[in-house]
């Protein structure tokens, strides 16, 4: 099986270069520029991965400041930079509160989420991520985890399959493929990509790579809760930063960003639009920085296409 991402020949030479193999930071000026960094402060990047955003972010920290780096891929952890102001936490960063405190860390200047996977997860064969290789249907970002894609789809039942298939993938015969499955996983081996491909060949709609990057979007979002850990962390929010800290949240599907943005404004994931003519008071302790999304510029996305559907937030702690 081919294997994209490069050996690592001595962890003394990591360069540049091979940051970049493992993950490319996206907005990565936006976001230092908009996180207003306090050269002695405490910044959270919950989504350490390759580094990218780290990087930056200690360029501008003098010897006082800190940073708090989460990843729950254990393989994150070998980005980790030798410097002292940097302490990793390889865990979920559902916990986030839970593990500052570990820390002595009450309160912090600045939080930072790039959500999602990474290249390199994307781009390693075994992880079962990607629909261009074949491997175990898997899709853990952290493999301590006990559910995978294959339980999901060999164990749920179909009204739940359907759900997770139109609302995360929006794929458009979601309760076809998910009644399908059903029927199918009886009798034939779903475990494996490929498996799984050529079992469904029948019930894709239009461009195969198309159908089945949305099917297996949704698959990864259900094994790795993105939505749960998602509202999880933005409770946490308020309460961990300093008045004046800021929060940046990159999104890269539309359910991710409605939640970023409806508690931003309104400090709650309530849908409800607000009545015009009522005072609604807002129970957000947080003040909007972006009032539309950051996204990528034509060049960004030109070198780098995985940020064509990147979406960055911003809010202040009042
Ligand atoms: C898009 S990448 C972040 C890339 C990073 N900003 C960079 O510059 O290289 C997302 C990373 O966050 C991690 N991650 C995603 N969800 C997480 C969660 N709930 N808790 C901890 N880490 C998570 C993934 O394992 C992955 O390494």
């Amino acid at each position: 099986m081919k294997k994209t991402h490069k050996d690592k020949k001595n962890s003394s030479e990591e360069t540049h270069e091979e940051l970049q193999s493992y993950h490319i930071p996206v907005l990565l000026n936006e976001v230092v520029e908009n996180i207003n960094i306090k050269p002695d402060g405490i910044y959270v990047d919950c989504t350490f991965g390759g580094g990218g955003h780290a990087k930056e972010i200690l360029k501008q920290l003098n010897a006082e400041g800190k940073l708090f780096a989460f990843d729950q891929d254990a393989d994150a952890q070998k980005n980790v930079p030798d410097d002292q102001r940097v302490v990793f936490v390889p865990n979920n960063f559902r916990h986030l509160q839970r593990f500052m405190r570990l820390h002595k860390t009450n309160q912090v200047d600045g939080i930072l989420a790039d959500l999602g996977v990474s290249s390199h997860q994307f781009d390693e064969a075994d992880r079962g991520f990607s629909t261009r290789f074949d491997a175990a249907l898997d899709m853990r970002m952290d493999r301590r985890q006990a559910l995978t894609a294959s339980d999901v789809v060999n164990t749920y039942d179909e009204q739940r399959l359907h759900r997770l298939f139109e609302q995360y993938g929006e794929v458009t015969n979601a309760k076809t493929l998910a009644r399908t499955i059903v029927q199918l996983r009886t009798s034939t081996s779903l475990k494996t990509i490929s498996n799984f491909k050529s079992a469904l060949h029948a019930v894709v709609k239009g461009n195969p790579n198309k159908y089945f990057a949305q099917v297996f979007q949704a698959l990864r979002i259900e094994v790795n809760d993105e939505l749960g850990v998602l509202r999880e962390l933005l409770e946490q929010v308020p309460p961990l930063l300093k008045p004046g800290g800021r929060v940046a949240i990159i999104t890269f599907h539309s359910l991710e960003d409605r939640l970023v943005k409806n508690f931003f404004r309104k400090g709650s994931f309530a849908e409800e639009e607000i009545n015009p003519f009522e005072n609604t008071v807002s129970s957000s302790t947080l003040q909007i920085i972006t009032r539309k999304p950051i996204t990528a510029t034509p060049e960004e996305i030109k070198r780098n296409p995985r940020s064509r559907s990147a979406k960055l937030r911003v809010a202040e702690k009042i």
